[in-house]
C-alpha cells in the first residue's frame, strides 16, 4: 500500500506482471524504431500503470543531446506515434526519469561513462535496480555493442540473485545461417541464453498470442489439427507499403530476410507445433524449434517451392505509386525481392503430405496478414459441388492484422423451399468483441523482458533452424541475380510465378 501511494505507476499491476524495478538503456536512442515504437510502448505501460516502482529510461547514441533536448524528443515521438494522446500528468512522471548518455558504439570510455550513469541513478535511489539493454541500432554495431557491455562490466550488473541483466536484440539477427551463429556466438561469450531476448513483433500481436489458445483450449479444433483434417495451410504477410525511406536497408535485406525468415517462420511454427508441456517459456520454444527442424530442404530447381518478384509501378489505394526500381536509394538493377513466396513440407507424424504456402510482400492489393486453415472436404455422396451446390472447403482463418479476429467458412442451406447452399462465415472480431485500442505488440515485449518472461522471444537455436532453411535459399538467389525475378504490378496480389507455385497442387491464393 505504502509503495503504491509512492509509486503511481504501481497502481495498474497484478502480481503476476510485475517487474523489479528497472533501468531501460536503449542502444540507438535517436533511431527511427525508438521513436516509433519504442518510447511510445514505454509510455503506454507508463499510462496504464504497468511500469515497475522504480523506472528509468537511458537513451544512449553517438548524437551529444542533453537530456531535457532527449525528453523534448521523447514527447514529440508520443505525440506522432503512440495509440494514446500524451497525457500531461503520466509525462510529467515519466519525463525526469527519462536520461541520455552519448557515446559510441565501438568506443570502451562509453560505456564507461554509461555504467557510472547507472550507479548515479542506484546511489540517488539508494537501491540496486535491474538493467535492461535494448540493442535498437544497424545490425553492424551489434558486435560491438555485446562485447563493450561485456568488457565494462555492464553485463554482469544485478539486482541480487534473481534480476541478471537482461539485454533485448532486435532484428535482423544475421544476414544468413553463419552470421547468425556468429552473432549467437557473440552473445553467448558475454550473456547466458536466458539473459538474451531475441524480438519478433508478430510475437506481440494479440491474435498471435492467441494462435495458442484457439489450438490449445478448445477441444473442438486440437483433435482435427493435423493431415487428416487439413488440406493445407495457406500463411499471408501483405503489405501495402513500398519501401518506402528504407531504401538503404531493403536492399541489403529483400522480403525473405525481412519477412519470411522471421514473422512468417514463426507463424508456421505457432499454427504447426506439437502441444507444448506447459506455458513456460522453455516448453513452446523446445516444440518450436522441433517443428522448424522438421521443416524439408526447399526444393530450388525450375518449378519448385520458391518464388520472388519486385513491385512495378501501379496503383495503390487508388494513387500511382512508382516500382521498386525507381524507389530512392534502390539499385536500378537491383535484384533484391519485395515479394516471396514458399511451399514447405513438414515431414513429421502431424502433417506430413500437407502442404504449407507462406507469401509475403511489399505493395500488394491491401495490408493483411492471416493464416488460413484449409480443412479436406467431406465425401460428396450427399452435396456435390455443382449448380445447386455451391460449397467450399472448411476454412479458418485467423486474421493478424488489421482487424484482428478470426473467421470460419462453413457451409449453409439458403433458405428457400428447395435445398441449395453456399458458403458462410463465422467471424468473431476482437474490435466488437473487446472493444479497440489494444496494446501495441512492444508494450508486452517489453513489459515481459522486464518481468523475465522470454515465451515470446527467440531462443538462439530457434534462429539458427529457421536460417537453416532460408540460407540456401539466399545463397541460390543471390548467385543467380536476377534470373527468375518476376515483377508484378504494386496494388495486385503478387506474380504469376506464386500462382503457378500453388496451382500444382491444385490450391489457390485465397483474397483475404
Ligand atoms: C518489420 C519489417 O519487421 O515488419 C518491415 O522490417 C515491415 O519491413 C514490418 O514493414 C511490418 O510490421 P507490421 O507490424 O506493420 O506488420
Amino acid at each position: 500500500m505504502a509503495d503504491t501511494a509512492r509509486h503511481p505507476f504501481l497502481q495498474g499491476l497484478s502480481k503476476h506482471r510485475g517487474a523489479p524495478p528497472t533501468v531501460v538503456v536503449i542502444f540507438g536512442a535517436s533511431g527511427d524504431l525508438t521513436a516509433r515504437k519504442l518510447i511510445p510502448a514505454v509510455y503506454n505501460l507508463a499510462y496504464d500503470n504497468l511500469l515497475p516502482a522504480d523506472f528509468f529510461l537511458v537513451g544512449f547514441g553517438r548524437k551529444a543531446i542533453p537530456d531535457e533536448e532527449f525528453r523534448g524528443l521523447a514527447a514529440e515521438a508520443i505525440k506522432e506515434f503512440s495509440r494514446r494522446e500524451l497525457k500531461a500528468d503520466v509525462w510529467d512522471r515519466l519525463a525526469p526519469l527519462t536520461t541520455y548518455v552519448a557515446g559510441g558504439y565501438d568506443e570502451p570510455a562509453a560505456f564507461t561513462r554509461l555504467a557510472a550513469h547507472l550507479d548515479a541513478i542506484e546511489k540517488q535511489l539508494g537501491r540496486e535496480v535491474q538493467t535492461l539493454f535494448y540493442i535498437s541500432t544497424p545490425p553492424t554495431v551489434f558486435a560491438p555493442i555485446i562485447r563493450n557491455l561485456g568488457s565494462s562490466g555492464l553485463a554482469a550488473r544485478h539486482l541480487g540473485q534473481l534480476h541478471q541483466a537482461k539485454v533485448i536484440i532486435e532484428k535482423p539477427f544475421g544476414r544468413d545461417l553463419i552470421s547468425a551463429r556468429a552473432l549467437n556466438v557473440t552473445l553467448r561469450s558475454v550473456f547466458e541464453e536466458t539473459q538474451v531476448y531475441r524480438i519478433d513483433h508478430y510475437l506481440g500481436k494479440e491474435t498471435v498470442q492467441d494462435l495458442l489458445v484457439q489450438r490449445f483450449a478448445n477441444s473442438i479444433f486440437e483433435p482435427l489439427w493435423n493431415r487428416n483434417f487439413i488440406s493445407s495451410v495457406q500463411i499471408t504477410v501483405a503489405e501495402e507499403v513500398g519501401v518506402g525511406s528504407r531504401g538503404g536497408y531493403y536492399e541489403q535485406s529483400g522480403c525473405l530476410r525481412d519477412m519470411i525468415q522471421n514473422h512468417a517462420m514463426q507463424l508456421v511454427a505457432l499454427t504447426a507445433m506439437e502441444p507444448p508441456v506447459s506455458l513456460e517459456a522453455e516448453a513452446i520454444r523446445d516444440e518450436k524449434v522441433k517443428l522448424l527442424r522438421a521443416i524439408q530442404p526447399l526444393n530450388l530447381g525450375p518449378a519448385g517451392d520458391v518464388s520472388r518478384a519486385q513491385y512495378a509501378a501501379g496503383m495503390v489505394a487508388g494513387k500511382p505509386v512508382p516500382g521498386y526500381l525507381e524507389e530512392e536509394g534502390i539499385s536500378p538493377t537491383s535484384a533484391t525481392e519485395t515479394y516471396a513466396a514458399l511451399r514447405l513440407s513438414i515431414n513429421n507424424w502431424r502433417w506430413q503430405g500437407v502442404p504449407f504456402y507462406l507469401r509475403s510482400g511489399k505493395r500488394l492489393a491491401r495490408r493483411v496478414s492471416e493464416i488460413a486453415v484449409t480443412f479436406r472436404r467431406p465425401p460428396g455422396t450427399l452435396f456435390a459441388e455443382g449448380d445447386k451446390f455451391d460449397l467450399s472447403a472448411n476454412t479458418l482463418a485467423f486474421q493478424i492484422q488489421p482487424d484482428e479476429g478470426m473467421h470460419l467458412v462453413v457451409n449453409t442451406k439458403i433458405p428457400g423451399l428447395e435445398t441449395r447452399t453456399q458458403p458462410v462465415k463465422m467471424s468473431f472480431r476482437y474490435r466488437t468483441t473487446f472493444g479497440s485500442n489494444t496494446a501495441e505488440a512492444y508494450e508486452r515485449l517489453v513489459l515481459d523482458a522486464m518481468v523475465g518472461d522470454g515465451t515470446l522471444f527467440i531462443r538462439g537455436d530457434e534462429t539458427e533452424a529457421s536460417w537453416q532453411l532460408c540460407s540456401p535459399l539466399l545463397g541460390v538467389w543471390e548467385g543467380s541475380g536476377r534470373e527468375g525475378m518476376q515483377s508484378y504490378a504494386a496494388g495486385s496480389w503478387g506474380p504469376t510465378g506464386a500462382d503457378s507455385l500453388i496451382a500444382r497442387d491444385q490450391c489457390a491464393w485465397r483474397q483475404p
